[in-house]
């Protein structure tokens, strides 16, 4: 048995904070998470631009939590290193706890508090001065849509409700990082495009967000930069469009006319679609109603480079 203890204790030695890395949020060389022969996390190396809304994607059992779990400094990795903010969390978790909110893919067990109790207890651990707290978890509240359940019992919410209060835990510290492990699930449609909304709003603020889905066109739409990976390995990182041109191909265009007509055309970059829009309109004199580049890239692209191997 190794004597290393699996997560990560919240023992640093007094010393200054590491200076926060100018680039990148979080830095991953060669991380590795072992169980046994099981290589949950595999060499990963990840950049994570600051400022980005970051997408990790992959299927089942990837090693998208087991990385979320090491950044927020609750795992040890195997081997490799990372940097989060500029911190290592396995030698200064404080640190990276400060400057990260994680929203973990499940809520926890606080059942036996009530909802503005359960973000106060939070607002205490943050060092977070009593005389604010109310204003607090009012703001936080206001924020998830949440104010009507302020005094109800945490057990007595809905799995969505859940996951809007594991969000405003996340954002109780106001920090620069937020690492969401499927935030939208069990959202209904109207609390996503919300969820969506909202952290595109955190962004525009200046924090960084990472998110974890299933859900491959709402990613596609929101992130600035995804990465793809399967048994804990990874396939693919960058723009969404980037990685769909050099990995993806063609992509179709609908359009739809004026007299009813409709036609699909296929074109493999920006150029050739807004030459396709001029030869239309300009050189055909046709009357478009409709050009749309058909979503669902993203999703194509997942099923071509993952094999849905399971470990
Ligand atoms: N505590 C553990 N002990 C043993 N194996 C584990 C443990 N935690 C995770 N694993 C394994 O590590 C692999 C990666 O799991 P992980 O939860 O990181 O996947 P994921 O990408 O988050 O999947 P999902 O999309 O289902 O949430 C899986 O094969 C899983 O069974
Ligand atoms: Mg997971």
């Amino acid at each position: 048995m190794s004597a290393e203890p699996e997560h990560v204790a919240l023992l640093e030695a007094d010393t200054p904070d590491p200076p926060a890395e100018p680039q990148a949020a979080v830095r991953a060389e060669q991380l590795t998470k072992r169980y046994g022969t099981l290589a949950a996390v595999d060499h990963l190396d990840l950049v994570i631009p600051r400022g980005s809304i970051f997408g990790l994607i992959g299927p089942n059992g990837a090693g998208k939590s087991t990385t979320f779990a090491i950044t927020a400094s609750l795992l040890r990795p195997t081997s490799g290193r990372i940097t989060v903010m500029g911190a290592d969390p396995t030698v200064k978790p404080r640190t990276v706890r400060r400057r990260m909110g994680y929203m973990p893919d499940n809520l926890g067990v606080y059942d036996n508090l009530r909802v503005d109790e359960y973000l106060e207890f939070f607002a205490a651990s943050y060092g977070i001065h009593r005389s604010e707290w109310s204003a607090l978890v009012d703001g936080l509240l206001e924020l998830v849509d949440l104010t009507v359940k302020r005094t109800a019992m945490v057990n007595s919410l809905s799995r969505g409700m859940k996951q809007r209060l594991s969000l405003a835990r996340a954002l109780v510290h106001d920090p620069e990082l937020l690492v969401l492990d499927e935030p939208a699930s069990g959202l209904d449609p109207r609390a996503r495009v919300e969820l969506r909304e909202l952290l595109r709003s955190l962004n525009a603020m200046g924090k960084t967000i990472v998110i974890s889905s299933h859900i491959l066109a709402e990613l596609e739409e929101m992130c600035t930069d995804v990465a793809i990976m399967e048994a804990g390995k990874l396939l693919a990182a960058g723009p969404p469009r980037e990685i769909l041109q050099q990995l993806g191909g063609a992509r179709t265009v609908r359009v739809r006319f004026a007299d009813g007509a409709a036609e699909s055309f296929t074109v493999s970059d920006d150029e050739q679609q807004a030459a396709l829009l001029r030869r239309l309109v300009v050189d055909d004199g046709r009357q478009v109603v409709e050009f749309v580049e058909e979503s669902g890239g993203l999703e194509q692209l997942f099923m071509t480079l993952t094999e849905g191997i399971v470990q």
